[in-house]
């Protein structure tokens, strides 16, 4: 084993760096040991210096991050500070200074992917990031590596923690959104601004990520079609119960039907309790793989929290150290395949529509001429009648979103339609 030790430099030391710093201390041995060289902590970047962090020398804490990575001798950054900068700029003088970069930034990995990988390749360093999908479950290294002799057609997960406990909770529970809410926000489920989480975009970013690497072609956050969650009621349950189905966020990633375009979106769906999905419970996150050789594959596990994140971390750490001391590189980014990636109007995908409607003879009629109109062909109808007013409760077959959303605006127009109560997407048959 080589005695000269690896040097990593630590940039944020919050929920996930510090548990990265006390993996590195007290697995040290067997870090060496799997590496075949000791990696020791040469530097550590935060914001507020004075701030006691256990386990931490604090000669090793500094404020100038931009001074860490050009020291020259860091042969490893370890980014875990997140957001775009200062993050994108400490990344790219990192590899203009010989390190190679462990990430576990969703955020900018989905923004600039592709700019930070070709930096990368540019000084012969590596980029790895199997912590920004998914915390502790390994998926991006499945998918690059063990995978890559297969052909990966659909990509379809629970890939936040946050959403997937406000659904659970609505569901088991019936309570409505804002309730759950409250709860995930007082148990540290939910931050205090849950945007980010219930809107979709940290589902987003993931999906463009794993769109990206899944089918080999460039995907980005603007090609995600996202929908956030906050609109799903209690009603929505008791619909999904009656089918026999749950409702979760879903990041489904497709290749078309012909192969030669791929979607990306995000959105809540209604999924048979029967799919292995559904019964993802609490915070768990869960990705179900479809590829040609393989079949179906389930990846499941913790997708949040310092240590279970740190532990992807960690596995990159060994990874890209390994790397270094046999002087390669692992792969870089894989786009070869240049698919076309299709709007969201071409998903074709099953539909549960809740209509209003008056309670008088020849509505029902009048609503299956505009779906039919529209090519769009209806499984089942359900219809519930209360004074003079009833409700409509119609399951489509297969059709695009794009004649999805033609029936919705003329069923709007329709006299006889009060309001379109809810439209969700039906996924996982
Ligand atoms: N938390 C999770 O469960 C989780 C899961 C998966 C991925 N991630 C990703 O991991 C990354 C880190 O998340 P986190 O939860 O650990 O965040 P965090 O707890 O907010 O920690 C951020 C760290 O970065 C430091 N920092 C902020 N701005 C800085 C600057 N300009 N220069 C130097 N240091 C700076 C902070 O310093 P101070 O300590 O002085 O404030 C803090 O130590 C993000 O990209 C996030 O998306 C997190």
């Amino acid at each position: 084993m080589r005695t000269r030790p690896l040097k990593v430099a630590l940039l944020g030391c919050g929920v996930v760096g510090s548990e990265v710093a006390r993996i590195m201390t007290t697995h040290a041995d067997d870090l060496a040991a799997r590496i075949g060289a000791p990696v020791e902590l040469a530097g550590v970047a935060v914001r507020r210096p004075a701030k006691v962090r256990e386990g931490i020398d604090p000669s090793l804490v500094t404020t100038d991050a931009t001074a860490l990575v050009k020291r020259g001798d860091i042969d490893v950054v370890v980014e875990v500070i997140g957001g775009i900068e200062p993050a994108r700029s400490l990344i790219t003088t990192a590899f203009e200074h010989g390190a190679s970069v462990v990430s576990a930034n969703k955020a900018l990995l989905a923004q600039d992917g592709a700019a930070l990988h070709a930096a990368a390749e540019e000084h012969g360093r590596d980029l790895y990031y199997e912590a920004a999908v998914a915390g502790a479950i390994p998926l991006i290294r499945p998918l690059r590596e063990s995978l890559a002799g297969d052909k990966v057609n659909r990509v379809l997960g629970i890939v936040n923690g946050t959403t997937n406990f406000i659904l659970d909770k609505m569901d088991s529970t019936g309570a409505g959104y804002q309730e759950a809410l409250d709860e995930a926000t007082a148990l540290g489920y939910a931050e205090a601004d849950p945007t980010a989480d219930v809107e979709g975009f940290d589902a987003a970013a993931k999906a463009a990520i794993l769109a990206g690497i899944a089918f080999h072609t460039r995907v980005r956050l603007d090609d995600v079609y996202r929908e956030g969650m906050t609109e799903v009621t209690a009603a929505d349950f008791r619909s999904a119960k009656e089918m026999g189905c749950t409702i979760k966020l879903l990041a489904i990633c497709e290749r078309s039907a012909d192969g030669t375009s791929v979607t990306a979106r995000v959105h809540p769906a209604m999924i048979p309790l029967s799919h292995p999905l559904a019964s993802v419970r609490g915070a768990y996150n869960a990705v179900f793989v479809e590829s040609d050789a393989a079949g179906q594959l389930m990846f499941y596990g913790p997708g949040a929290g310092g240590s279970p994140t740190a532990s992807a971390v960690l596995g990159d750490l060994v990874a890209v150290c390994r790397n270094r001391l046999n002087g390669a590189t692992g792969p870089g980014e894989s786009a070869y395949a240049d698919l076309t990636v299709s709007p969201m109007g071409e998903v074709v995908t099953r539909y549960h529509i809740s209509l209003d409607v008056a309670d008088k003879p020849g509505v029902l009629a009048q609503v299956a001429t505009v779906f039919a109109e529209h090519g769009v062909s209806i499984d089942t109808v359900r219809q519930q009648g209360k004074d003079g007013e009833a409700s409509l409760v119609v399951v489509t077959h297969r059709a695009s979103d794009a004649s999805l959303s033609g029936t919705v605006e003329a069923l709007r127009k329709l006299d006889t339609v009060r309001g379109v109560a809810s439209i969700m997407r039906v996924e996982g048959e």
